[in-house]
C-alpha cells in the first residue's frame, strides 16, 4: 500500500489528548501549509486558518464554546492543546465545501507526523455568539467571517478504535 492510503486508513477521531503537551510549532506549520493546498472552488481559497497555539486559550475557547451552546462545564475538546480554526468568509457558496477539503489535508497531515486530532464541530453554531466571537476575533478569526470547523490536535492519550466502514456505498461502472 502506499504511503497516502496509510496515513488515510489509519487516521483516527482522538478524544484523549496527552494535556497540555505541545508538538513542536514546526509541526503545526506543517499542518496548516497543507491546508493552504487543499482544492477551493473557483480557486477562490476565501478561508483563513486561526491558529491557537496554547493550551489554556484552548481551553478558555472550549468554556466559551460549551457556555453558548449549552454544553456540560467540562467540555474541553478533548483536552487538545491546539485547534486550528477553519473559517471563511461568509455567505460565499464554497464556504462549507473549501473548508472541509482544507479540514481534511489538516486531519491527514496530523495523521503524517504522528499527532491526533479529531474535526471539532462545535464552534460553527456559536461563532456568532458574543463572548465566542470575541475571542475569535482576538485570535484572527476575520469579522466576515463564519466558523467552518476547527481541529483539535496534539498527542494521543487514548487510542480510538476505527469505526467499520458502510458496505454497498460503492457503485462501480465501466
Ligand atoms: C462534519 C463532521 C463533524 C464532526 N464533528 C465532530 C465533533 O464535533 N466531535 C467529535 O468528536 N467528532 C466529530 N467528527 C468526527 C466523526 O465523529 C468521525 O470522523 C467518525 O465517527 C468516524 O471516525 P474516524 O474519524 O475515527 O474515522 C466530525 C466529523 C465530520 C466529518
Amino acid at each position: 500500500m502506499s504511503n497516502l492510503i496509510n496515513i488515510i486508513k489509519n487516521r483516527r477521531s482522538t478524544r484523549a489528548f496527552i494535556e497540555g503537551k505541545l508538538p513542536p510549532r514546526e509541526q503545526i506549520e506543517q499542518i496548516v501549509e497543507a491546508a493552504l493546498w487543499a482544492p477551493s472552488g473557483m480557486g477562490k481559497q476565501l478561508w483563513h486558518f486561526s491558529v491557537i497555539y496554547n493550551a489554556e486559550k484552548s481551553l478558555q475557547l472550549a468554556k466559551a464554546v460549551a457556555k453558548a451552546s449549552n454544553r456540560g462545564a467540562e467540555y474541553n475538546f478533548y483536552k487538545a492543546p491546539v485547534q486550528i480554526i477553519v473559517s471563511y468568509k461568509r455567505d460565499e457558496q464554497h464556504a462549507f465545501l473549501d473548508g472541509s477539503a482544507a479540514m481534511q489535508n489538516i486531519l491527514l497531515m496530523a495523521q503524517d507526523l504522528g499527532l491526533g486530532s479529531c474535526w471539532i464541530n462545535q464552534i460553527r453554531d456559536c461563532c456568532d455568539d458574543t463572548e465566542v466571537r470575541q475571542l475569535l476575533t482576538s485570535y484572527g478569526v476575520p469579522k466576515d467571517h463564519v466558523v467552518i470547523c476547527s481541529a483539535a490536535i496534539g498527542y494521543i492519550e487514548k487510542e480510538t478504535n476505527p469505526k467499520p466502514r458502510m458496505e454497498n456505498t460503492v457503485s462501480f461502472n465501466d
